[in-house]
């Protein structure tokens, strides 16, 4: 007997190159979809945002069977206890952990890194100039909000390279992984960089700077309770998230600018649009594609209900082109789309990103800068996607200029 065919099957070859039409075909054929595996996928903009605002929990350790249990666990015992940071946890902890993080990570002291960002943009154009062309994720996409986070974090330039090999396994936890392998060495990575990041803070501790890692260490120390090993959790976090996500909007927003020359024109004829032009492209590209709930009691969505303690996926990639929500056009990229700002690439509720300023700001002058400084800006072969169900984005986006 052959298998019945799939609604919607992220494993189906091809899917991560371009997973948008199996979204958009979900969406038309059932919003609220139970896959065979007992996970619930929503994809509907008006769903996927009550969802995140909801008080479901985001404490998977609560879903004891099903799909990726398996794999959850032997991360987790890897780990033996680390790892647990905000974004694992429900109030109060999460409430408390965030309260910390936002108290020393302020829009003024994100703002304030516009200068150095521009530098660090220009000096890889200058580079990708004199070879006439380049990877644009190896010259600009990766090491723009790698060199940001790092430098905020005062992580030494000497330990950078093995933290991005690191912190490129750690981040594949947040994916349904292929073989028990993958998961040990996840799992062996995760270890590796919770220790670097440990160290890291004893350093900062004996001999603080002027960094944001030294700025928390002594926010706790005005007496926010954290344990030593929260803080680590804390900035392992910051520092994955502030680089996997910001590389997939860089990358996939040149593309799409690339692939829709009349967006790219619009953009060069208006510069003022390139504020607006960013939120478009988080839309459009949604360098996060999903996140997961679990439910804390039943959930009734739409004519549903999804029982209590299941996964909930919010398709945030599927809602950001939910015509009924963006309108007829939400397939296409429309720099000076009104509404482009109301996406959920930054996810919402209590969990919306913390660094999105921060993501917007590098999004915005890295984009800016590249069309505005080469008029010939051209795709020179083809490209290359990271094969990520979730982080998706371009391994490498070869130009020439
Ligand atoms: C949370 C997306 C950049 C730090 C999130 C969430 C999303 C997201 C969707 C919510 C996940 C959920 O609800 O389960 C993005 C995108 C980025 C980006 C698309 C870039 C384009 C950054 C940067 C930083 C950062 C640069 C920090 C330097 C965080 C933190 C959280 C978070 C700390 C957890 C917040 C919480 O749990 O309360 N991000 N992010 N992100 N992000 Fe980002």
């Amino acid at each position: 007997m052959s298998e019945p065919e799939l609604l919607f099957n992220p494993f189906e070859p091809g899917f991560t190159d371009d997973p948008f039409p199996a979204y958009r075909r979900l969406r038309e054929a059932e919003p609220v979809h139970e896959s065979p595996i007992g996970i619930w996928i929503l994809t509907a903009h008006r769903d996927v945002v009550d969802l995140l605002r909801s008080d479901h929990s985001v404490d998977e350790r609560q879903v004891t069977e099903g799909a990726f249990v398996a794999q959850m666990r032997e991360f987790e015992s890897a780990l033996d206890g680390r790892g647990r940071s905000m974004l694992d946890l429900d109030p109060p902890d999460h409430t408390r952990l965030r309260g910390l993080v936002s108290k020393v990570f302020t829009p003024r002291r994100v703002a304030a890194l516009e200068p150095e960002i521009t530098a660090l943009v220009d000096e890889a154009l200058d580079r990708i100039e004199d070879a006439g062309s380049a990877d644009l994720v190896e010259a600009l996409a990766f090491p723009l909000p790698f060199t940001v986070i790092s430098t905020m974090l005062g992580m030494p330039p000497t330990d950078h390279a093995r933290v991005r090999e690191l912190s490129g396994w750690v981040v594949r936890s947040l994916e349904p992984l292929p073989d028990e392998e993958t998961v040990r060495r996840v799992g062996a990575a995760g270890v590796e960089l919770y220790e670097l990041v440990g160290g890291l803070i004893a350093d900062k501790r004996a001999r603080p700077g002027d960094d944001l890692l030294s700025a928390l260490i002594a926010a706790e120390a005005e007496g926010d309770r954290l344990t030593d090993a929260e803080l680590v959790d804390q900035v392992v976090l910051l520092y994955v998230a502030g680089h996997e996500t910001t590389v997939n909007l860089i990358g996939g927003g040149a593309v799409a600018l690339l692939e829709n020359p009349d967006q790219l024109a619009l953009l060069r004829a208006n510069p003022d649009l390139a504020g607006n032009a960013v939120e478009e492209l988080l839309r459009f590209v949604s360098p996060v594609q999903q996140s997961r709930r679990v439910t804390v009691a039943p959930y009734k969505v739409g004519d549903r209900e999804i029982p209590a303690n299941r996964f909930v996926v919010a398709g945030l990639a599927a809602a950001n082109r939910d015509p009924e929500f963006f309108g007829p056009d939400a397939e296409e990229l429309r720099l000076d789309r009104p509404n482009a700002r109301r996406h959920v690439a930054f996810g919402g509720g209590p969990h919306h990103c913390l660094g999105a300023a921060l993501a917007r700001l590098e999004g915005r002058v890295a984009l800016e800068r590249l069309v505005s400084r080469f008029p010939d800006l051209a795709l020179d072969g083809e490209v290359k996607w990271n094969g990520r169900i979730n982080l998706r984005g371009p391994a490498t986006v070869p130009i020439h200029v």
